[in-house]
C-alpha cells in the first residue's frame, strides 16, 4: 500500500485551511472549520464520528488521502451542508438520518433535553409530550430516548420531514412510544393533550431569508422562513397551544433572532427566556395557564 506525505491530523487542518480559504459557511453541525473537516475527514475514511483514535498516529494511504481531498472538494464546490453530504447529524448525543427532506437539526433545545429540563418542567410528570414541528424528527426522538416513560408526538406538515422521522424513529427504536403525525399546526391532533410540547418552527424573516448563505438554499424553505417578522408560526402556536396542554402543561418555543420582533409583537406575554450555557439563544417558555390568561386580554 502506498502512503501518503499526511497523517490525519495534517489532513484535517489542511482541509480547515481549504474550507477557510473557500468561504465556506459553517453553522449547520459545527460552528468552526476545524470540526468541520474532522467530520468530513472522519467520514471519507468510514470511521465513526466520535472515532477516539489518535489523529496524528494516524497513517494515511493515498487512496485515503484521496477521498478525504473529494469530499472537501465537493463541500466547497457545491456548498452542501457537511450533514446532507454525510446523511447524518448528531443531536443531543445522538445520531440521526439526516437529508434534504428537513433541516439539518441543531436546535439548542438538545441542551434541554440533555439536562432533563432540569429547572423548567417536572420531567417525572410528563406523560405525553409533542414535538411541533418536527422535521426529521431530532427534538422529538432525543426527548423520547432521554425519557424513556414518555410517550412522543411528532408533527409536522411536510409529508417528506414526517417519512424522514419515520426512518428516524426506527432507527432508534423508540416505534413503540413515538408516533409521526401529519399536522398543519396543531389542526391534525384534536382531541391530544400534552404535558410538555416544544416546538422549533420556522422563524426567518423573508428579508433575512434572501441573504442567506448559499448552504441553506439545500434545505426546505418550508422550515426556514416564516413571514415578514419571522413570527407568523409562533402566533399561530401560541393561539392554540392552551388547548393542546393539559393543566400545568408547558409551551417551549425557539424563535432565535426573532426574539427581537417578538417582543414588539407579543409586549406583554409573560413568556421566560431560557438560558443556555452558551447564553440567551431565543427560547422561551410559558404555561398553559399563562397562555390562557393571555387569550383572554384578547392581545397578539
Ligand atoms: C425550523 S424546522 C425545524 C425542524 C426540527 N424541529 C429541527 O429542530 O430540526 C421547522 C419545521 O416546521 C415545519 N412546518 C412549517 N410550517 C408548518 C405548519 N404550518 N405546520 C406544521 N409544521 C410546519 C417544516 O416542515 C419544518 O420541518
Amino acid at each position: 500500500m502506498k502512503y501518503a506525505a499526511m497523517n490525519l491530523l495534517s489532513a484535517i487542518r489542511r482541509a480547515a485551511s481549504q474550507l477557510r480559504a473557500a468561504g465556506v459557511f459553517v453553522a449547520h453541525n459545527a460552528d468552526n472549520a476545524l470540526d468541520e473537516a474532522r467530520t468530513l475527514a472522519l467520514h471519507a475514511l468510514d470511521l465513526p464520528a466520535n472515532w477516539p483514535g489518535n489523529l496524528s498516529g494516524a497513517a494515511l494511504s493515498i487512496v485515503e488521502q484521496d477521498r478525504i481531498d473529494a469530499l472537501i472538494e465537493r463541500r466547497i464546490r457545491e456548498r452542501i451542508p457537511a450533514a446532507y453530504l454525510i446523511g447524518r447529524a448528531e443531536f443531543a448525543g445522538l445520531s440521526f438520518a439526516c437529508d434534504a427532506r428537513a433541516l439539518v437539526p441543531r436546535s439548542p433545545i438538545a441542551e434541554l433535553i440533555e439536562t432533563g429540563f432540569d429547572g423548567w418542567c417536572d420531567a417525572s410528570r410528563v406523560e405525553r409530550a409533542l414535538d411541533l414541528c418536527c422535521g426529521g424528527g431530532s427534538i422529538g426522538i432525543a426527548m423520547a430516548v432521554h425519557q424513556p416513560r414518555w410517550q412522543v408526538d411528532l408533527a409536522d406538515i411536510s409529508p417528506q420531514a414526517l417519512a424522514l422521522a419515520q426512518t428516524n424513529i426506527e432507527r432508534h427504536g423508540v416505534g413503540d412510544r413515538v408516533r409521526a403525525i401529519p399536522s398543519d399546526m396543531f389542526n391534525g391532533l384534536k382531541g391530544n393533550h400534552y404535558e410538555l410540547i416544544v416546538s422549533n418552527p420556522p422563524y426567518v424573516t423573508e428579508a433575512e431569508f434572501a441573504a442567506l448563505a448559499p448552504e441553506y438554499s439545500f434545505e426546505p424553505a418550508l422550515g426556514l422562513v416564516s413571514g415578514s417578522d419571522g413570527l407568523d408560526a409562533t402566533a399561530r402556536i401560541l393561539a392554540e397551544a392552551s388547548d393542546y396542554l393539559r393543566p400545568g402543561g408547558l409551551l417551549i418555543v425557539e424563535i432565535g433572532e426573532a426574539w427581537r420582533a417578538f417582543k414588539g409583537r407579543f409586549p406583554d406575554l409573560p413568556v421566560a427566556w431560557i438560558p443556555f450555557s452558551v447564553g440567551h439563544m431565543g427560547v422561551f417558555a410559558i404555561t398553559r395557564e399563562a397562555l390562557i390568561a393571555h387569550r383572554g386580554t384578547g392581545r397578539e
